[in-house]
């Protein structure tokens, strides 16, 4: 063969690995509006920035005809590229190649990746399209996921793991992703779960729909395995490249910054009036975040799940911060199971990457009822303790209104090594709000009064204006400064630049043991 001919044979290969599914697959793919494999790693990735690896790869099975079936690049499509010209390593299941489903040679090409974004220190993302395991290839599939959740594992808290699902995502496939940092779904495109609608059916008797089952909106308000949720796969990758921007590359770099025309100083004077006179009306924490952050701009993770406390990431000053905010609007700020859950979460992975966190705080407390009881609030509302305590980023926080009780140590308190507590002045840090504490403590008092309603009023009016303030807090020390609201964002950003560089050692462990 010539050089010519060998260069032509490396062209007519490369055409036939990029057609690997067939022209009627792939447009069957396209008519439900999905963008195959390879469209999706160069839609996420810089221009002309994606470079394929191991395209030549093929199968090794002979069970059931697969001996003729040996597609290049074996329906996985792998390599690396630049997201905002810093380096990520990905892979995109290939749905027209076999179901995109999961084999030995397949997994051992997601395993390379994995292990060169470990080695190189870059994110990895995979986007999920794919009928699981592949049932020729028998338990050498099975062991494929093994060798994956085993990286995924190695990888966590060293590199940013990021999971699309663009397709099925069935049985114990769904665990790569769920051992990931952030879950993006697509609203009636991305299905997740363990066990399918028929199986259910035959066991349990239930009927459900794929959607309702295991879609985008089940995951994103009621499981909480989905972090974000996108309309189209456009916007869903346009927002991992957004949530990159928000993260460091590895454990061990800071998250990018990025200059801001928005004013240090800006003050606005409508978070002077925001908390409303009255203690039990609500406001919205997302109109003090946008308020206060760099353009008003704010990338919310777990939207649709747990709504009584926002996560979220940001910038203040031009550095990445992560924001975990009470929501006064929802449940009245209660921290619940979920919320526990979501908050500690956000915290750990902040935590890892170096993103410094924000407290907004008004919490009652947490949220009473046997329920919450039974389902371990106890077990759940340690976890965020736990990250809290954990975490020796830069943390910051600001009391809104009510810090009543055990969330008040919870939310980052300077007991559990908050750098900056802030208060407003409308903040009330006690025990337990006015009502209940005058019940407890005044009981025989107002019982035996003349007029128990008055007597009661009294007492309340008086303890709130004793212990409903941050005054008692400030003179303790455990609230640094007590700032009109306007100032917020100018105090956050010379507190933060004050403590970037922040070291706090730990005493050294194998591992914490988080109550789980
Ligand atoms: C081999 C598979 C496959 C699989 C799909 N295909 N899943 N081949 N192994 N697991 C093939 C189909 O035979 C078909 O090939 C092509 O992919 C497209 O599949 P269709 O069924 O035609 O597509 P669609 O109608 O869109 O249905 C998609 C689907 C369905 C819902 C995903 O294929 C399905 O239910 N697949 C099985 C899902 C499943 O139960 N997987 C195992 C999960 S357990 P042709 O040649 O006809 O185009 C698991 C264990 C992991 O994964 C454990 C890890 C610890």
């Amino acid at each position: 063969m010539t050089t010519k001919q060998r260069i032509e044979e490396l062209e007519a290969l490369r055409e036939q690995a990029l057609q690997a599914g067939g022209a009627a697959r792939i447009e069957k793919h396209h008519a439900k509006g999905k963008l195959t494999a390879r469209e999706r790693l160069v839609a996420l990735c810089d221009p002309d920035s994606f470079q394929e690896l191991d395209m030549f790869v093929r199968h090794r099975c002979t069970n059931f005809g697969m001996e003729n079936n040996r597609p290049l690049g074996d329906g996985v499509v792998t390599g690396f590229g630049r997201i905002d010209g810093r380096v990520v390593y990905l892979f995109a299941q290939d749905f027209t190649v076999v179901g995109g489903s999961l084999g030995e040679a397949f997994a051992a090409k997601i395993c390379k990746v994995m292990d060169l974004s470990i080695k190189a220190g870059a994110p990895l993302i995979g986007v999920n399209d794919s009928g699981g395991a592949r049932i020729q290839e028998g338990v050498a599939a099975l062991g494929g996921y093994a060798e994956i959740f085993f990286r995924n594992v190695d990888a966590s808290g060293v590199v940013p793991q990021i999971s699309l699902i663009m397709g099925p995502c069935a049985g114990g496939a769904v665990y790569s992703p769920a051992l990931t940092d952030f879950v993006c779904m697509v609203k009636g495109g991305s299905h997740m779960f363990i066990t399918g609608p028929k199986v259910i059916e035959t066991v349990t008797g239930e009927k459900v729909s794929f959607e309702d089952l295991g879609g985008a909106a089940a995951h994103a308000a009621k499981s909480g395995v989905c972090h974000i949720v996108e309309e189209s796969e456009e916007d869903a990758l346009a927002t991992v490249r957004e949530l990159l921007g928000y993260l460091p590359s590895n454990n061990l770099e800071d998250p990018p910054f990025v200059a801001t025309a928005d004013p240090k100083d800006r003050a606005d004077d409508a978070l002077d009036t925001i908390v409303p006179d009255d203690a039990s009306k609500p406001y919205d924490i997302k109109k003090v975040i946008a308020a206060v952050m760099d353009d008003g701009e704010f990338l919310e993770v777990h939207a649709d799940w747990a709504k009584n406390i926002v996560v979220g990431f940001a910038r203040l000053g031009g550095h990445a911060v992560g924001i975990v905010a009470n929501q006064p609007a929802y449940l009245a700020g209660c921290l619940d199971i979920d919320a526990s859950n979501k908050g500690a979460r956000f915290v750990r992975t902040c935590d890892a990457f170096n993103v410094p966190l924000i407290t907004l705080e008004d919490v009652p407390g947490f949220l009473p009822g046997v329920n919450q009881e039974h389902g371990g609030i106890i077990r759940h509302g340690a976890k965020l303790i736990y990250a809290f305590c954990e975490a020796t980023v830069p943390k910051l926080t600001v009391i809104t209104r009510k810090a009543y009780g055990g969330a008040y140590c919870v939310m980052s308190s300077k007991h559990i090594r908050a750098d900056y507590n802030f208060a407003w002045p409308t903040g009330e840090i006690a025990v337990m709000g006015p009502d209940g504490a005058v019940n407890i403590i005044f009981a025989k008092d107002i019982a035996s009064s003349e007029d128990p309603a008055a007597r009661g009023k009294q007492l309340v009016d008086e303890y709130r204006a004793r212990f409903a303030t941050p005054y008692l807090a400030a003179e303790l020390g455990y609230i640094d400064d007590i700032i009109r609201p306007s100032e917020t964002r100018r105090r956050l950003i010379d507190a933060l630049e004050s403590i970037r560089n922040k070291r706090e050692p730990r005493p050294s462990k194998k591992h914490g043991n988080i109550p789980l």
